[in-house]
């Protein structure tokens, strides 16, 4: 009795309009509901990514990526600053080797490692104090152990904390005797921590070391001399006056 036709011409519009609005409303409702839940399980999922890459214990400490490298230049194929093509010849382009690389920076930028990793098939450890360039190595896909640790020299220490650790514990920790590279890329300090290396226990075939250009004799022949003493020859120096470097790279082969 009371149906559509006896309201006013100007209400059915009204209503026409209102259910339109609705059926609007609800429309757009639906896709942005669908937008954001797609948005937070893609999130979900790049999170779930950090956490399979990084087990997070202390000290930080990352496992080798089973994933494809994710580099700046993956052209490239020496990243050093030539160190890693002298050493793959000094080595005869030995396969399946072991590095252990102080000072790893970003595992790209400088890396002394990465050459050997990709195309020589060796495995390794990447000591690097820097969180933030410890995660970069991490998300470059690195196929090596990951570390971020600093290293402590003061030799009175007796204890690691979280974010410090003796060279004698990371040795310890890296468990082997045989090491084929040891690329030690610190800033200051490579002498005092070259003469903590215990060299009769550890048979390191080739010690590689980045100074700066302007190194004084006296601390290149610091480090020259110990390592002669333990039967090292020098074999490679490579200098970079534009980046103000100079790499000296010691055989025990
Ligand atoms: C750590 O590395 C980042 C670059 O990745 C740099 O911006 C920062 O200054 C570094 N921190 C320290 C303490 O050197
Ligand atoms: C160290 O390596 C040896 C074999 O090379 C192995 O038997 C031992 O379990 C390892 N220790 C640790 C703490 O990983």
């Amino acid at each position: 009795m009371f149906g559509r036709k006896f309201l006013p011409q100007s209400s059915q519009r009204r209503l026409k309009k209102f259910i339109f609005l609705m059926i609007l409303v609800t429309t757009l409702f639906v896709v942005m509901v669908t937008a954001g839940m797609y948005g937070l399980s893609l999130l979900d999922s790049s999170m779930s990514l950090v956490k399979a890459d990084i087990v997070e214990s202390k000290p930080r400490i990352a496992i080798p990526s089973d994933g494809d490298y994710r580099l700046e230049s993956p052209l490239k194929s020496d990243f050093s600053r030539g160190q890693s093509k002298i050493i793959d010849d000094l080595l005869g382009s030995q396969k399946d080797g072991f590095f252990v690389e102080l000072g790893a920076g970003d595992g790209e930028t400088n890396s002394v490692s990465l050459f050997f990793e990709r195309e020589r098939n060796w495995g390794g450890v990447l000591v690097e104090a820097n969180e933030s360039k410890h995660r970069q190595a991490v998300g470059k896909r690195r196929k090596s152990l990951m570390w971020n640790f600093r290293l402590r020299m003061d030799e009175d220490m007796t204890t690691d904390t979280k974010d410090d650790i003796r060279l004698e514990r990371l040795f310890q920790m890296i468990n082997r005797t045989s090491i084929d590279l040891l690329a030690i890329n610190l800033n200051g300090f490579e002498s005092e921590l070259i003469k903590q290396i215990d060299l009769a226990k550890y048979n390191i075939r080739v010690i590689t070391v980045e100074l700066q250009n302007t190194v004084s004799k006296e601390r290149y022949m610091a480090i020259t001399d110990y390592l002669t003493s333990r039967g090292y020859t020098v074999a490679h120096h490579l200098i970079n006056t534009m980046l103000g470097k100079k790499d000296v790279v010691y055989t025990k082969l």
